[in-house]
């Protein structure tokens, strides 16, 4: 990536982006009801170009439908959603990838009968053989060296973390400018937590917008600028990560402290 000798450019310099998408998101007044159930109340959001939010909160929060909402999976009603230009209200959920967004959903959903090279290859944005893949999956190959080193075996094959980082590699093979990822730390022993957290700085580093769902406050709050926390499919609190980690309530309730 940058450190690489004459190739200047990162996967997010790179994006797959059409020149006039400033890239900010905002979600105003986004709801999701699902038959009479309400899992998501006019929550308002913003994400800047290169800026990492998350958004935490417990059990049947409204996090998931939140994305799945964003990235037209379910049906919704906002006020706005819009990603630079695109209104993405009128965009399609296939069609979120030629807009720049790339969506690791929970749970992982590799394909486990296929190569893992196979299933990186499936994210491309081409699909393609051609040097723009080569590349891209290079750089996925340096962000994660355990699927250069698995890149032949059956997906199904790999250790739950490791088809976590293939399910993170996949949407990075889009090369995204915003990356929506839904409880990436999901079962993950504290070690590859740490490796996730490293992988989701570096992205940021490197100027991606990352909009990042957890449960886990304490890897969101390290790996965020802002942070929103969802209680009952509202806004229940926002500020700044390092603020809202010293809040006494949220030092309680989701820090466990
Ligand atoms: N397809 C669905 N049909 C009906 N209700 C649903 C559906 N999906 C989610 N819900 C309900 O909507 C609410 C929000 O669920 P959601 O999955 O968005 O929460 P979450 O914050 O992602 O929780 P978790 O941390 O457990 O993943 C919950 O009450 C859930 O039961
Ligand atoms: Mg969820």
């Amino acid at each position: 990536m940058s450190e690489r000798a004459n190739e200047p450019s990162t996967l997010s310099e790179r994006a797959n982006q059409p020149s006039n998408v400033s890239g900010e998101l905002i979600i105003e007044g986004l709801s999701v009801h699902y038959g009479g159930v309400t899992a998501v109340r006019s929550v308002s959001l913003r994400v800047a170009a290169g800026q990492s939010v998350g958004l935490i909160g417990a059990n049947g929060a409204g996090k998931s439908s939140t994305l799945r909402a964003l990235m037209a999976l379910v049906p919704r009603a906002a006020t706005a959603v819009r990603f630079g230009d695109v209104d993405l209200m009128r965009v399609r959920a296939n069609d979120m990838v030629r807009h720049g967004i790339g969506y690791v959903p929970e749970g992982r959903h590799v394909f486990p009968g296929l190569p893992v090279e196979k299933n990186l290859m499936l994210g491309a944005y081409a699909q393609r053989w051609n040097e723009q893949v080569r590349d891209t999956l290079a750089e996925v190959y340096e962000i994660f060296p355990v699927l250069a080193e698995m890149r032949r075996r059956l997906a199904g094959a790999l250790s739950g973390g490791q088809q976590q980082m293939l399910a993170i590699g996949r949407a990075l093979m889009a090369r995204p400018r915003l990356l929506l990822l839904d409880e990436p730390s999901m079962g993950l022993s504290p070690k590859l937590i740490e490796d996730i957290l490293a992988v989701l700085q570096r992205l940021s580093r490197e100027g991606m917008s990352i909009l990042l769902v957890e449960q886990n406050a304490k890897l969101t709050f390290e790996a965020t600028t802002e942070c929103l926390v969802m209680e009952n499919g509202e806004v229940a609190m926002q500020g700044a990560s390092q603020e809202l980690r010293r809040d006494p309530r949220v030092r309680k309730v989701y820090l466990g402290l």
